[in-house]
């Protein structure tokens, strides 16, 4: 049972539901420009305005008060302070240990994370100069890969002559592909997996391997290096040098620790600085702000109120800047990962929905694909936009021209159009043995369709920083608001150990005790001609 004070918001909240949906009273406000000076802010330089969103004033300060009657604040500081705030693992979440500075650091006695970021930025920046080293292959799945990805398309490589390449997937398509364009003297290797037990992560480093040891059976040992939580595991599959990272930082929460390497090795040590300088600004503001004025705070609280009581099962993400066509994938996990719960903390079943689906593509593309289903589909789908106020090319107005699509999206989404509105219009490519009246309603946009516009000056190192620790800290809100740890993730576990059970079946094993349609289908696959007898090339030995 709730607590009186909490059972008194909850009621309320209901009435703010009714009043907002029932007299669209949310859209009038948005149109009319009042929600305006309550729903923006601006914090580590990204600029937020949600004020296209169905909430207000007084929805926002109940919102604000159930977080502080649940506290928030007191859950916040723990996870701060490095207390066990992930109790299925024990563990603490310590990614804002990742970006304090090295003086915050050794204050708290912190001197070995020192020691680490030293160690792998002097590395990378050593690398970046290496005449004998052209290429990185960088090796990692899910937050050993997302990460650094999403840094190299949004940044690029700057300064450096080194190529940096990425293979994560289990599927060794993609690493052939990379392997192929490659020479093993010419490659140093980044091996990341905190773990370093995931299945794809070691099929694509022992064919790595192989392919080094063609060449030069020393190249191995000389040219790569692990990222890990693990290093006995790294040094037993014979790495000899490991950046290794604690236990308690999430894997999607781990762009931020050596996994980095390759990533800095392509900005360069600097930029990995201003990084994690933007990140820290944002964490400042998280830990200091005011509620009300919190924007990780306030879009969290909205994040939950769309999904609960607004009904809302996805979530789009749209940057408007091609640089960031990563971002969607690396917040799929980020929030989906961390908030795809059904327990609640207790071990209860948690009585709402939680984290909704996130999805995206980069804007203008995506408007040229789902952005019909968006304006006219039978589900309303919040759209995040993100903008880039400048661009880094010249051709000013082709920017102009970017935003204003963006701003004209977000607008429609909103207004809609009217059957009034679309009889007056004259318009091209229609039936021509079509009446006004007839196609019309064709041309009606019901409207009401909340977006969040958030926009930095510059997609720089500092503001892409900021960005991602903002969805850090309210994916943290919303799993607080709904009692449920956003740091674990047992719901990967079962379908890997089923397939570490049927690869066995597979090989040969016994099917006894197999459900008989998957049985089937290992015999098909098995059977004379199935695609796991297929004869494998040499460089597709995945035996180790
Ligand atoms: O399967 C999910 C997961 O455990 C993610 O949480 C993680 O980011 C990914 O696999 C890779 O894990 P590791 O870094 O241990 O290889």
């Amino acid at each position: 049972m709730s607590d009186p004070a909490e059972a008194l918001l909850l009621t309320r909240l209901a009435h703010h539901r009714d009043r907002l949906q029932r007299q669209a009273v949310w859209v009038k406000s948005a149109l009319s420009g009042d929600a305006h000076q309550d729903c923006l802010g601006e914090a580590a330089g990204i600029f937020v305005d949600a004020s296209r969103q169905p909430w207000d004033h007084a929805l926002r300060l109940d919102l604000t008060q159930l977080s502080l009657v649940r506290d928030l604040p007191g859950h916040r500081d723990a996870m701060a302070a490095g207390e066990v705030v992930n109790a299925s693992e024990g563990r603490a979440a310590g990614h804002l240990r990742l970006r304090a500075t090295d003086q915050e650091l050794s204050r708290k006695g912190l001197d070995e994370l020192v020691r680490t970021r030293r160690a792998f930025l002097e590395e990378a920046a050593r690398l970046r100069i290496d005449p004998q080293v052209q290429h990185i292959v960088h090796v990692g799945i899910g937050g050993s890969d997302l990460g650094p990805r999403l840094l190299l398309s949004a940044l690029g490589i700057r300064g450096t002559h080194l190529k940096i390449h990425f293979a994560g997937n289990g599927d060794l398509h993609e690493l052939e592909g990379v392997l192929s364009l490659l020479h093993p003297a010419q490659c140093v290797v980044v091996l990341c997996s905190k773990s370093f037990s995931t299945q794809e992560t070691l099929v694509n480093a022992s064919r790595i391997r192989a392919w080094m040891d063609q060449a030069d059976s020393s190249l191995f040992g000389q040219r790569t290096y692990a990222i890990t939580s693990n290093p006995a595991a790294a040094q037993a599959f014979g790495v000899l040098r490991t950046f290794a990272f604690p236990d308690w930082v999430g894997g999607r929460y781990s762009l931020w620790s050596p996994i980095g390497l390759s990533a800095a090795v392509a900005i360069g040590p600097e930029a990995f600085e201003a990084l994690l300088a933007g990140a820290r600004a944002m964490d400042r503001h998280w830990l200091e702000a005011p509620p009300e004025q919190n924007l990780p705070w306030q879009l969290g609280l909205l994040d939950v109120w769309n999904r609960n009581d607004m009904g809302f099962a996805s979530r789009c993400v749209v940057p408007y800047d091609s640089r960031l066509a990563r971002l969607p994938a690396y917040l799929q996990q980020l929030e989906m990962e961390s908030n795809g719960k059904s327990t609640d903390n207790h071990g209860r079943p948690v009585a709402q929905s939680t984290s909704p689906l996130i999805w995206g593509e980069p804007g203008t593309n995506a408007q040229h694909s789902f952005f019909q289903w968006l304006h006219q589909g039978s589900d309303v789908t919040p759209v995040e936009f993100i903008l880039v106020q400048h661009p880094d090319h010249s051709n000013a107005e082709a920017h102009r021209k970017l935003l204003a699509n963006a701003l004209g999206q977000s607008w429609a989404l909103l207004r809609g159009k009217t059957i009034r509105e679309a009889l007056g219009e004259r318009v091209k490519g229609a039936n021509p043995e079509w009446s006004a009246e007839q196609l019309a309603p064709h041309r009606v946009f019901a409207g009401a369709r909340p977006s969040t516009l958030l926009m930095m000056d510059r997609l720089s190192p500092e503001r892409l920083g900021a960005l991602l620790a903002l969805y850090e800290h309210r994916v943290f809100v919303a799993a607080h608001m709904w009692r449920i740890n956003p740091f674990d993730q047992w719901g990967v576990e079962l379908g890997k150990s089923l397939a570490d059970d049927i690869d066995r079946r597979l090989a040969g094993g016994s099917l006894e005790g197999c459900d008989p349609q998957t049985a089937r289908w290992i015999r098909r696959l098995a059977g004379p001609g199935g695609a796991a007898t297929q004869p494998t090339g040499a460089g597709s030995d995945l035996s180790e």
